[in-house]
């Protein structure tokens, strides 16, 4: 039996050991390791036993030790019997009545770190030999990756910062393929996942815990069927804001807003400083598959999210990559090209991408529709040796231009707000992207001030962690926010035609 059987996995590839995407570590009877394994796996990695689950075999039991999974090779994996949660999500998490007792909220602005300073920090990766009395762990739980941050509770020191990919990613890469593998039995499986990942990144001895993340992940994590989050009408029978008692220590879930607006885009504000200063109008976004916006204006808070697609994580973009090594990160008009880890260019990542267009827009190339010069462009890319980027390029691109651009127009119309004081830009995508050819392509509107935050819903989430007390406050805040549904507003079908036009977001 096939380890991508046992594992009942996706294969991007079709399982033709093409994409290497299905790596997995297997340990056990296996067969041979093929040409295609040898090709896609380093002999560091096949020693370490990882396996291409679209080529190899189970010839008897096998184990997937990252997986916590074990199969008899002939049957689908189980959860391996130490490792399995049984625990009910919310029936042993006695909520606590008590407020906790360290929490004046302090004014945002004096915290000892901001979303930058912790996005910028040179933090080491291995927590030290000895751990300090009072230790607390921030998790933020991505699609993706899952990354923990670890404080001295006492002296607000941060320790550590830890990444791991999330191992649900056998399950999809997306939200709504883990939500379809749920909805197929493999609920358990994916809650068992990240529940023993995220175990592991937690010492025994933490005394308190914050886990944000987008509402899918917290669902799966706390094994909650996220079925409905999927279908209309998108409701969210939990939506967190809790501080929990769990086998002795502190475990603080903040709030999610709605079905695709998470507890990561509520710590997200809370790091962003916005709710400090209520007479500005503030917009926060956080762009990447999905783009998650928040509006500030008159005091209001108001939020959508918008479906925006991969290309700007490199997805369905020929040369496109994430932002890796070799992937180009920014591009300017004489056609120089600065790479991510100064590497040999192997592609373009979203910021490059970003930058491509906006000096084609600039030169000529691409008109204000899309429209690409292909034989001229064409000269350039065999004169630069620049990697392919192509007509069906941009279309993907402005599709994803116009998710976002429509979005914010009908988040400043519903509000009243006409212009925007203060842009903060979240994410990695946001701080990696050039303002002035994002504002070019109509990307992100004009703003009196920008902020870069780097990865604001870590930050938030530490926030919390060091001071419980701003729960409070997030659970204030959700209380003034109005989520607006824009899927299926003609309002918004009508603005998202216009904003595929490549030009500043003002004069379209
Ligand atoms: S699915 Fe692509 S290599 Fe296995």
């Amino acid at each position: 039996m096939k380890l991508s059987d046992i594992l009942s996995i996706d294969l991007p590839c079709g399982g033709h050991g093409f994409c290497g995407r299905c790596r997995v570590r297997a340990i056990g009877s296996l067969s041979p390791v093929t040409r295609e394994e040898e090709e896609k796996l380093s002999p560091a990695r096949l020693k370490d036993g990882f396996r291409l689950a679209c080529m190899a075999e189970a010839l008897g039991p096998v184990t997937f030790p990252d997986l916590n999974l074990v199969s008899d090779g002939k049957s689908k994996a189980v959860a391996m019997a130490q490792e399995a949660d049984s625990r009910p999500a919310s029936g042993t998490a006695a909520k606590t009545a008590s407020k906790p007792q360290d929490t004046p909220v302090v004014e945002l602005r004096t915290q000892l770190f901001s979303a930058r300073t912790l996005a910028s920090r040179a933090v080491p990766s291995e927590l030290p030999a000895s751990l300090p009395a009072h230790l607390g762990v921030a998790v933020d739980i991505g699609t993706t990756t899952i990354a923990a941050y670890y404080f001295d509770l006492e002296t607000h020191k941060l320790l550590a910062a830890k990444g791991q990919i999330n191992p649900q990613r056998l399950f999809g890469f997306d939200v709504i393929s883990r939500i379809e593998a749920a909805s197929r039995g493999k609920s358990q499986a994916l809650t068992t996942l990240i529940k023993s990942t995220v175990s592991d990144l937690i010492p025994r001895q933490t005394e308190r815990v914050v886990l944000t993340g987008n509402t899918t992940m917290l669902y799966l994590y706390e094994g909650l069927d996220p079925l409905p989050l999927s279908r209309a009408p998108f409701t969210m029978e939990h939506s967190f804001g809790e501080l929990l008692t769990r086998e002795g220590r502190q475990v603080i879930l903040p709030p999610t807003f709605s079905a695709y607006l998470g507890a990561d885009t509520a710590c997200a504000l809370l790091a962003s400083g916005m709710s400090a200063h209520p007479e500005k109008t503030s917009l926060l976004m956080d762009i990447g598959t999905n783009g998650e916006l928040v509006l500030q204006h008159e005091g209001k808070l108001y939020a959508a999210s918008a479906a925006a697609g991969p290309a700007l994580e490199g997805g369905k973009i020929a040369s496109g990559m994430p932002s890796v090594p070799g992937a180009i990160s920014h591009l300017d008009e004489g056609w120089h090209v600065e790479t991510i880890g100064k590497q040999p260019v192997k592609g373009y990542c979203g910021s490059g991408l970003i930058d491509l267009l906006a000096v084609l827009r600039k030169k000529g190339l691409v008109d204000v529709s899309g429209r690409l010069e292909e034989s001229p462009f064409s000269a350039v890319l065999w004169s630069t040796k620049l990697p392919a980027f192509t007509q069906a390029d941009i279309r993907e691109l402005q599709l994803c231009i116009a998710s976002i651009g429509a979005a914010v127009e009908r988040l400043l119309a519903i509000s009243g707000a006409s212009k925007i004081d203060h842009l903060c830009l979240s994410g990695g995508f946001g701080s990696g992207i050039d303002p002035t050819s994002a504002r070019q392509i109509g990307l992100i509107p004009a703003s009196t001030r920008l902020s870069a935050l780097g990865n604001a819903a870590g930050a938030g989430a530490s926030m919390l962690l060091l001071q419980p007390g701003y729960l409070d406050e997030m659970v204030r805040i959700k209380d003034r926010l109005t989520v607006i549904e824009i899927g299926g507003d003609p309002a918004f079908e009508e603005a998202f035609l216009r904003h595929m036009s490549l030009m500043p977001f003002e004069e379209i």
